[in-house]
C-alpha cells in the first residue's frame, strides 16, 4: 500500500523529506486518490489571517474514494461490523458494496428532501451504521454534516442548530446506552422549539420509543428511503469546500464551529491511520469513541474507510452489562487495534483483573489512547494486561482542530515511552514557546505547544466567525498555530503533552470550558456568581470543582446543589456537571474584577498555602473563608 513508513529510518527519512519539501510529500500521497481534476497548486498558506488552502482547484468526492475506489478490491469485505448495546441482540456486518447502496440511497433521499449542496445537516444520533451513513450520504451530495454527541442536551442542540442555520436534523426515536434509554427525540423537539431553519427532521428507528412525529417536518427513515434508488452519481467538490463542522468548546462560553474542508482532510486522515495503526488489510480495527466526536469521525468513519479498513462500531458502554464487555468483543470479533481514552481504561483498571481473565485478547497488535493525557499507571496496566505486554501503545495526541493524529509513535516502528505521545508525524513542526512567544529551542524543555507549519487536515476557520479563529488559534503568539497545550520535550526529544494551559478542562477526554459551565450553572435563580476549574480525578483525569455564590435563604444547601447540577445538565449535558460544588462566601477577585481561578485550582486540590502575592485581591479574607468551607464540598 501506497506510502506505508516500515522502518524507524524510514521514519526519519519521510520527516525529513516532508519537512525540506512538503509539497512533494503531501502532493505524492494524494496522488494515490481519484481525483476529478489535479489540483494546480499543493498548499497557499498565511498564519496571520489565517488562510490556507491544499490542493488548490482540486475537484473530487470523498465518497468516490471509499466506494468507486474500492468497489472492485473489497466490494466483499466487511466496511463496518456493528455490535450492539445489548449482547443478546445480533451484530451486524455490513460489506463496503453494501455500505455503498446504503449510501446511495440515504444520499438520493436527502435530495428527495429538499437538500441541495451546501447546505447543513445535524446528526444527534446513537452509535448506529446508519449514522455512519448519514455523514458518507451528506459528504455525497455536497452537504455538511455536523455530528453533535447525542448526550448534548436541547439547549445545547438548539445553539449548534442555530450557529449554523441547520436545515435538517437526523434523528432517532432513542438511544440505548447501557441499561438506559434515552428518548432522543424528545431532545430534538424541544430543541427545535427555540430554532427556526429546521424544514426537516428524519427519524431512524431503533428503540421503538413512542415519538411524536410532526406531520409535514417529521419522516422516518424507513419511510424517506422507501422506494429510492441505490444508484447515485456524488457531486463534484473542490478541495477547499466544506466536508463538516464539529463544534468544541472553548475558553469562552459559545462553542465552536470547527471547520474542516475536503480534500485535505481525506489526505491526512488517510495518511495518520494507515501510519500510526499500521493498518494491514485484513485486520479488524475498533476505536471505541463515539462519532459525536473528531476521533469517531476521524478513526471510524473516514480514515479507516479510506484505507479500505472494516471498522468496528460499538452502541454501548464498556460496563454494561458487565465491565469485561469491550474484551469480549476484542475476542468476538478479533479485533487487531483497538483505540480507546485513558478514562476508559482507568474506569476498566479499578475493576481489577478478574473481569480480564475469561479472554485470550490474543488478536490484538495494537492499542491506542486518545482524549487527554495517560498517566504511567494506567499505561503499564493497559500495556501489562490488555494487550500482554505484546502490543505497542500509540498515544496519540490530536485536537478536533487539528483534524488527525499529528503526535504519536507509529505502532512496532518508532520507540514508545508511557505518559508520551512521543514524535510528531511526518509533515508536522512543532514548536515550544514561552510565554513571550520566545521558541525554547533544544531538547530538555517545557512550554507552550504551538504548530508551525500547515498540515493538510488542519481547521481552515470557526463557522460564521473567521475573527474567532484567528483571535483563538493565532493570535497568541505570532505566525504560529498555538494548540492551548503545555508541553515537554524530553532529552531524547519526546514530546510529553502536560495538559491545557487555558481555560478548559479535560473531563474524561470530552472538553469542557470554565466559562461554558458556569455560564450554565449561573442559569440557576439562586445562583449570584460561579467560578469553575478543573482538578485532578482518579477515573475522568480531571473532575469539575464549582464554587458558588448562593441565596440559600429558601432551600438547603442539598438541594440547592442537587438543583444546580440539573441546570447545568439540562443546558450542556450530563457530561458537564460539576463532580464538586461548594458553596461559597465571597470569589477571590483582583482589584479589576478577575477571578483569581489559581488560588481556585490550589484549594481544590488541598494546597491551602503558598498562594504567592493575594495582596491585590479585593477581599484577601475570602480565600481564609473558602479555605474553611472547603470540606462542605460535594
Ligand atoms: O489537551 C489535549 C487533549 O485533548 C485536547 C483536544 O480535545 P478534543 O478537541 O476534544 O479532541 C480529543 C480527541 C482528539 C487536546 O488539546 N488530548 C488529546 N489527545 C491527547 C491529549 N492530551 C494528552 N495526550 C493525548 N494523547
Amino acid at each position: 500500500m501506497a506510502r506505508r513508513i516500515h522502518t524507524l529510518a524510514g521514519y526519519i527519512h519521510e520527516y525529513q523529506r516532508s519537512v525540506l519539501n512538503p509539497d512533494d510529500f503531501w502532493s505524492q500521497i494524494a496522488e494515490t486518490f481519484h481525483w476529478r481534476k489535479r489540483w494546480d497548486k499543493v498548499l497557499e498558506w498565511e498564519f496571520e489571517t489565517p488562510s490556507v488552502k491544499w490542493f488548490l482547484n482540486g475537484k473530487l468526492n470523498i465518497t468516490d474514494n471509499i466506494f468507486e475506489r474500492f468497489l472492485y478490491t473489497k466490494g466483499d469485505k466487511p466496511a463496518i461490523i456493528w455490535e450492539p448495546n445489548d449482547p443478546e441482540e445480533p451484530h451486524k456486518v455490513i460489506s463496503y458494496k453494501e455500505l455503498y447502496k446504503q449510501t446511495c440511497q440515504f444520499a438520493n433521499a436527502l435530495k428527495a428532501q429538499g437538500i441541495q449542496k451546501g447546505d447543513r445537516i445535524i446528526i444527534y444520533m446513537p452509535m448506529v451504521p446508519e449514522a455512519a451513513v448519514a455523514m458518507l450520504a451528506c459528504a455525497r451530495i455536497g452537504a455538511v454534516h455536523s455530528v453533535v454527541f447525542a448526550g448534548f442536551s436541547a439547549n445545547s442542540l438548539s445553539d449548534r442548530i442555530n450557529d449554523c442555520s441547520a436545515k435538517m436534523v437526523l434523528t432517532s426515536d432513542g438511544n440505548f446506552r447501557g441499561a438506559k434509554t434515552i428518548p432522543i427525540k424528545d431532545v430534538v423537539d424541544e430543541a427545535l422549539e427555540s430554532t427556526s431553519s429546521v424544514e426537516k427532521v428524519i427519524v431512524y428507528e431503533r428503540t421503538k420509543t413512542p415519538v411524536n412525529m410532526v406531520p409535514g417536518r417529521d419522516i422516518w427513515w424507513h419511510d424517506a428511503i422507501d422506494g429510492i434508488s441505490t444508484e447515485n452519481t456524488a457531486e463534484t467538490m473542490d478541495s477547499e469546500d466544506m466536508l463538516f463542522i464539529l463544534y468544541t468548546s472553548g475558553s469562552t462560553g459559545k462553542p465552536k464551529g470547527i471547520v474542516h474542508t475536503t480534500g485535505g482532510y481525506m489526505v491526512y486522515t488517510y495518511y495518520t491511520f494507515k501510519n500510526v495503526f499500521q493498518y494491514r488489510d485484513e485486520d479488524i480495527y475498533w476505536c471505541t469513541a463515539d462519532i459525536g466526536w473528531i476521533t469517531g469521525h476521524s478513526y471510524i468513519v473516514y480514515g479507516p474507510m479510506l484505507n479500505g479498513a472494516t471498522t468496528l462500531m460499538f452502541e454501548g458502554v464498556p460496563t454494561h452489562p458487565h465491565p469485561g464487555r469491550f474484551w469480549e468483543i476484542v475476542d468476538k470479533f478479533k479485533v487487531n487495534q483497538f483505540y480507546t481514552a485513558p478514562t476508559a481504561i482507568r474506569a476498566l483498571e479499578a475493576f481489577g483483573n478478574e473481569p480480564l481473565q475469561p479472554y485470550k485478547l490474543d488478536s490484538l497488535k495494537v492499542l491506542g489512547t486518545v482524549g487527554e493525557p495517560i498517566n504511567e499507571e494506567a499505561w503499564h496496566w493497559y500495556h501489562d494486561h490488555v494487550g500482554k505486554g505484546r502490543c505497542p501503545i500509540v498515544d496519540t495526541w490530536w485536537q478536533t482542530e487539528t483534524g488527525g493524529i499529528l503526535i504519536s509513535p507509529l505502532a512496532g516502528i518508532t520507540p514508545t515511552k508511557p505518559a508520551y505521545a512521543t514524535l510528531p508525524l511526518p509533515g508536522v513542526q512543532p514548536i515550544i514557546v514561552d510565554n513571550d512567544g520566545n521558541e525554547l529551542k533544544g531538547n530538555s524543555v517545557e512550554g507552550n505547544l504551538c504548530i508551525k507549519f500547515p498540515w493538510p487536515g488542519m481547521l481552515r476557520t470557526t463557522y460564521g466567525d473567521h475573527e474567532r479563529c484567528r483571535q483563538t488559534y493565532f493570535s497568541q503568539y505570532k505566525g504560529l498555530y498555538f494548540t492551548g497545550d503545555g508541553v515537554k520535550r524530553d532529552e531524547d526529544g519526546y514530546y510529553r503533552i502536560l495538559g491545557r494551559v487555558d481555560d478548559v478542562i479535560n473531563v474524561s477526554g470530552h472538553r469542557m470550558g470554565t466559562a461554558e459551565v458556569e455560564n450554565a450553572i449561573n442559569e440557576h435563580p439562586k445562583v449570584i456568581e460561579s467560578a469553575v476549574v478543573g482538578y485532578p480525578h482518579p477515573i475522568k483525569g480531571q473532575g469539575i470543582y464549582a464554587y458558588a455564590i448562593c441565596d440559600l435563604s429558601d432551600r438547603s444547601e442539598e438541594n440547592l446543589k442537587k438543583e444546580i447540577r440539573l441546570t447545568v445538565s439540562k443546558i450542556i449535558g450530563p457530561i458537564a456537571k460539576p463532580d464538586k460544588i461548594q458553596i461559597v462566601p465571597g470569589l477571590p477577585k483582583t482589584r479589576s474584577g478577575k477571578i483569581m481561578r489559581r488560588i481556585l485550582r490550589k484549594i481544590a486540590v488541598g494546597e491551602v498555602d503558598n498562594f504567592g502575592d493575594i495582596s491585590t485581591l479585593l477581599d484577601p479574607d475570602v480565600v481564609e473563608k473558602i479555605i474553611e468551607g472547603k470540606d462542605t464540598a460535594s
